[in-house]
């Protein structure tokens, strides 16, 4: 019988950081409105690099602080909403940039709850003995599918990745309970990148919206009833309560959607890991981006226990606890 056991986490952020202030000089907007609604004061926003880029990086990144060589990967899956292209997969560019030949790859998009659904699916090709090495990255270029006229949306956004190295365990378990829902009744409370039917035949064409588009209100409701929920899910599962618990690592969407799940959790918001105030939404790259700035801090001891939990567009969202 097989496990999953967490090697490490990594991460890589483009270069350019955009303030608040700087955004009010593009939208009618102000660091007090955004800081005041989200608790967010920057992001990271790419002008070079696509999502396979970022998600390279964080590749070889995870190589080198495994110590695994490139060719014993055999599975890289790629969370992401802005992929490079519709095919081939960002998974399969970064897996011929890294040479890890021998592995399996695809992308899966569950937006803001990828990673966390990614992970799980790492897990059961591990746990079925037919796979000993897993590379699971959230990748994200929001920056080019967001509408920088909309100040709705455009401050809430930012690009980043992340990803962690998952081996076959007999040992040791990483991932100990999960809960994985959708409510596809609900998908039209946010969309992006849409691709109307587009053929020879077509007398009137539609134009379809290609930027995001989002009810802010009602996600802001939807995250807030769906992860207390899912947080209690994950401990019943695991027979735990929040006092076993070290971190809660949420999406990085929106302070005030935290400070609601805590509220509603009954649990000090200090519980939390929030480093949503430097890097904005990242999609299905916030919670690794947390995660490896964790690991670097050094604050993620072995045996400790965290739940990631992640929300987002499907609607979907997904919790996991986790043992480092
Ligand atoms: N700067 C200044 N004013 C802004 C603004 C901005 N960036 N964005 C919106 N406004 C204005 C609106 O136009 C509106 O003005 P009006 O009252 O004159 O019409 C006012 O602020 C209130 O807008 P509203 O959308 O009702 O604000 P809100 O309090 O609901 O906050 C969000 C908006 C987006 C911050 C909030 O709904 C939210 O956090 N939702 C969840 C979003 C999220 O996290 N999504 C990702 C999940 S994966």
């Amino acid at each position: 019988m097989f496990n999953s056991k967490i090697i490490c986490f990594e991460s890589y952020v483009p270069e350019k950081i955009i303030t608040n202030d700087e955004l009010s000089n593009i939208v009618d907007t102000s660091h007090e409105w955004i800081y005041t609604r989200t608790g967010i004061s920057k992001r990271r926003i790419s002008t070079v690099e696509n999502t396979s880029d970022l998600a390279i990086n964080v590749g070889k990144a995870l190589i080198k602080n495994s110590n695994i060589a490139p060719e014993d990967i055999d599975i890289i899956i790629v969370a992401t909403i802005t992929p490079d292209h519709l095919t081939p997969s960002t998974a399969c560019i970064v897996q011929g940039a890294i040479g890890a030949k021998n592995a399996l790859a695809f992308d899966i998009n569950v937006a803001c709850s990828g990673f966390v659904y990614a992970l799980s699916v790492a897990d059961k090709f591990l746990k079925s003995g037919l796979y000993k090495t897993a590379l699971v990255i959230g990748a994200e270029t929001l920056s080019k599918i967001v509408d920088w006229s909309d100040r709705g949306t455009c401050v809430l956004f930012g690009d980043g990745s992340g990803g962690a190295l998952l081996v076959a365990s007999e040992d040791e378990n990483s991932i100990i309970a999960e809960d994985l829902k959708a409510d596809g009744m609900c998908w039209q409370a946010i969309t992006g990148g849409s691709i109307g039917i587009n053929n020879a035949f077509i007398k009137d064409k539609k134009e379809n919206p290609f930027y995001l588009q989002m009810n802010g209100r009602d996600v802001f409701k939807f995250a807030t009833k769906t992860v207390p929920k899912s947080v209690q899910q994950v401990l019943d599962k695991s027979n735990l309560s929040l006092d076993d618990i070290k971190y809660i690592v949420p999406h990085q969407a929106n302070l005030r959607i935290v400070e609601v799940v805590a509220k509603k959790l009954e649990v000090d918001l200090d519980k939390f890991y929030l480093n949503l105030q430097d890097y904005g939404n990242t999609s299905a790259a916030s919670i690794p981006i947390a995660l490896a700035e964790m690991s670097k801090k050094g604050i993620l001891k072995k045996d400790d226990k965290i739940i990631i939990t992640g929300f987002g567009g499907g609607l979907t969202w997904a919790s996991m606890l986790i043992k480092i």
